[in-house]
């Protein structure tokens, strides 16, 4: 989808994806622009990067707030160029392996469905979403592109990476270096400008609303 004011940007300039993915985007109430320029850019230069380069990103992730501070989220990752990268990569659907293949790093993100004394946790997946957040807003405050993925293989990686039962497959990640130069072709195939649902849609005062709109 695309609106007008995003055209006009598009035809007129020889701007990056990364000023048309931030044009596209308005908030409707003050917040830190932090909120809304993050996105999910596709477009990813190849490079490899070192292990350390990765780890504020995982800092980040673990000072999220957790459900009796349990702290569920676990991340395995694979670093390009070395042999766990196709293990993972694998794992891909063929829409991402289309422009995965130009990322740094691959994580997969998982979450601790009990406490640690072993009673079921309701909100493993919610904290792990949080830490998750933390990971993609520390990963675009350092200039790196971090891209969700839930197009994988989830059965293959349970079998493949050894993850225990106790361990639900929340999501992966592509973490990489945003590709800097982008033609005109390029910016059709990888831009993918996401709006947000209006506040109105989102927020109730209240009860939850009767009416037609609640799929
Ligand atoms: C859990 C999760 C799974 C996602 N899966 C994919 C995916 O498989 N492939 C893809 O290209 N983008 C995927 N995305 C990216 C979303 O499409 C993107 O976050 C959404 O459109 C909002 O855009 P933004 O992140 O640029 O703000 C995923 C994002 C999340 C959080």
């Amino acid at each position: 989808m695309r609106n007008n004011k995003d055209r006009i940007i598009f035809e007129k300039s020889e701007e990056t994806l990364e000023d048309l993915e931030k044009y596209s985007r308005t908030a409707e109430y003050p917040i830190n622009d932090l909120f809304f320029e993050r996105w999910s850019p596709s477009h990813l230069s190849g490079e490899e990067i070192e292990i350390e380069e990765l780890m504020p990103l995982f800092e980040a992730a673990k000072w999220a707030p957790s459900a009796h501070n349990n702290q569920p989220w676990r991340f395995l990752f694979a670093m390009r160029g070395t042999p766990n990268w196709k293990l993972f990569f694998n794992l891909l659907s063929d829409v991402n392996k289309k422009w995965a293949k130009d990322a740094s790093a691959l994580i997969i993100i998982l979450s601790k469905k009990t406490f640690d004394n072993g009673k079921p946790s309701m909100t493993h997946s919610f904290d792990t979403g949080a830490a998750w957040e933390n990971l993609a807003l520390q990963g675009f405050l350092m200039g790196y592109a971090v891209h969700g993925m839930d197009l994988f293989d989830y059965d293959q990686a349970k079998k493949k990476l050894n993850i225990p039962n106790s361990f639900q497959i929340e999501a992966m990640a592509a973490v990489g270096k945003p590709h800097k130069k982008t033609t005109s072709e390029e910016m059709e195939i990888y831009r993918h400008p996401s709006p947000r649902k209006k506040t109105e849609e989102i927020f109730y005062e209240g009860k939850f609303p009767r009416g037609d709109f609640q799929n």
